[in-house]
């Protein structure tokens, strides 16, 4: 088949990489030069600085050039196409609905250069990236008003999760295809041949709505669950006397219906799509007159939770953050990536940052370079007082408290490191429960605090 994917941000980049794996000849397509040119050269560090994705760069270095190409003219590859897929931005609007205009911009040029094909064989565009309900039928109306001939459109919704998208996307759980005629199913069962008639891979055939809905309630409910453990299993363990959160949790997924993932408590969820999709799914379900109680409560237990550890430092501690230095390890919004998007460490630091603390010595694996960005100096002057540190070790050195947000493994061990280079009395704020051996730097009389249980100062122990 030859497929163009539009757009090479993290979805469309690792979709086109996996497809040329297969032995597609995939064009992926994008109108920034740079991203291009970084992709192009097959060179890891170079594809990382724009999407660092396990397994990614070795893909694309051995389909360079014989089935993966990359372009910034969409002209040149229109001709001969079978799919399209849509990969574009769909950032969020204000009011929590989502921005077409990138989307828009794209599918208009796309229905342009699609009428002026000379092939007019059957082309399907496909709806990739998340967009709201009904939008497959949005591309139609853009596609009949150029007068597209002989087109389909579907959506085949995306449902990887960064840090091992390249896995999932060889090996996914389900593939989601929704059209409306035989012919476009058939195209999309060509791209997905491997997966078809897979015995572990539930290959799903539906409505276009109905995959787009898809993808919003699978998101939805997996931020909802999240929200229920740390509203509510995490509440449990902070307000009553005895409750261990690990056992809670052990004992409640140890019934086969009930999910582990999700019930790690956290400082929140981060990410580009969580919170994105939930307020674009109360926007389009309040637009059609359904109570959204549920969603917007899930939406801000998540948010609240972000940052409360950090009210109740200053409540149950009694910690006062004035002029004090503290060091943040994880920036990133979940372990393996150097993405920050939404990440919980943003509302840690600026929350930190708005208490008057003089110093925020920050630390991340791989995250350090983005952090650096969105805390850029010339948006506000605070974040100077933001330093960045090659290791934990340099990060924690001369602080007085710290606030651990992101669960990276090797933050497991921290507790040595601590105690060799703070003495008490020294705050640890645990947003990811990585410190299993809290007890002893307890008795060490240091204070911890973290997520799903209740402070333990020396006193109090
Ligand atoms: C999420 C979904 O998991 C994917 O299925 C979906 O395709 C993707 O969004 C998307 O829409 O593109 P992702 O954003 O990569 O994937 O991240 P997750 O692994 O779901 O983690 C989200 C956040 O929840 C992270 O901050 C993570 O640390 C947190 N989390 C996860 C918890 O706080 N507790 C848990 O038990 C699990």
């Amino acid at each position: 088949m030859k497929i163009i994917v539009l757009g090479t941000g993290y979805v469309g980049l690792v979709h086109a990489a996996v497809c040329s794996e297969y032995g597609h000849e995939v064009y992926a397509y994008d109108s920034d030069l740079d991203k291009i040119k970084a992709f192009s050269t097959g060179q890891a560090e170079k594809i990382e600085k724009y999407v660092n994705e396990p397994g990614l760069a070795n893909i694309i270095r051995e389909t360079l050039g014989r089935y993966l190409f990359f372009s910034t003219e969409l002209e040149s590859i229109i001709e001969g196409a079978d799919a399209v897929f849509m990969c574009l931005p769909t950032p969020p609007n204000l009011d929590g609905s989502t921005n077409l205009t990138f989307y828009d911009a794209a599918a208009q040029h796309i229905a342009e250069l699609s009428a002026r094909r000379k092939d007019k064989r059957r082309v399907v565009f496909i709806n990739k990236s998340t967009v709201p309900i009904g939008t497959g039928r949005h591309l139609q109306n853009i596609m009949k008003a150029q007068d597209v001939a002989n087109f389909g459109v579907a959506s085949n919704p995306e449902f990887l999760a960064e840090g091992s998208a390249v896995l999932q996307a060889r090996r996914p759980d389900r593939v989601v295809v929704g059209a409306d005629e035989e012919q476009d199913f058939n195209i999309l069962r060509r791209v997905y041949s491997q997966f078809v008639h897979h015995v572990r891979i539930k290959y799903i055939e539906t409505t276009p709505e109905t995959a787009e809905a898809i993808k919003y309630v699978a998101n939805t409910m997996l931020l909802t669950y999240i929200s229920f453990w740390n509203g509510v299993g995490a509440k449990i363990g902070e307000k009553l006397p005895n409750i261990k959160i690990d056992d809670l949790r052990l004992g409640v997924t140890a019934d086969e219906r009930i999910s582990t993932w999700g019930s790690f408590v956290s400082n929140g969820a981060g990410g580009s799509c969580f919170g994105k999709d939930i307020a674009s799914l109360i926007y389009q379900l309040r637009s059609v007159n359904v109570s959204t109680k549920m969603l917007e409560a899930s939406y801000e237990v998540n948010e609240y939770q972000k940052v409360y550890l950090i009210d109740r430092a200053i409540t149950e501690a009694g910690f006062k953050f004035n002029n004090k230095t503290i060091a943040v390890l994880g920036l990133a919004f979940k372990k393996h990536t150097n993405d920050m998007r939404d990440s919980s460490s943003i509302k840690v630091i600026e929350s930190l940052l708005g208490k008057g603390v003089s110093k925020i010595q920050a630390y991340d694996p791989l995250a350090n370079e983005t952090a650096r960005d969105v805390f850029d100096p010339s948006k506000n002057i605070l974040f100077e007082k933001i330093h960045y540190y090659d290791s934990a070790k340099e990060a924690i050195k001369g602080s007085d408290a710290i606030f651990i947000s992101t669960d990276w493994e090797e933050f497991r061990g921290i507790s040595r490191t601590i105690e060799e280079l703070v003495k008490p009395p020294y705050l640890i704020m645990d947003g990811r429960r990585m410190i299993p051996d809290y007890e002893d730097l307890v008795k060490k009389e240091y204070t911890y605090l973290a997520v799903g249980s209740m402070v333990m100062t020396p006193e109090k122990n």
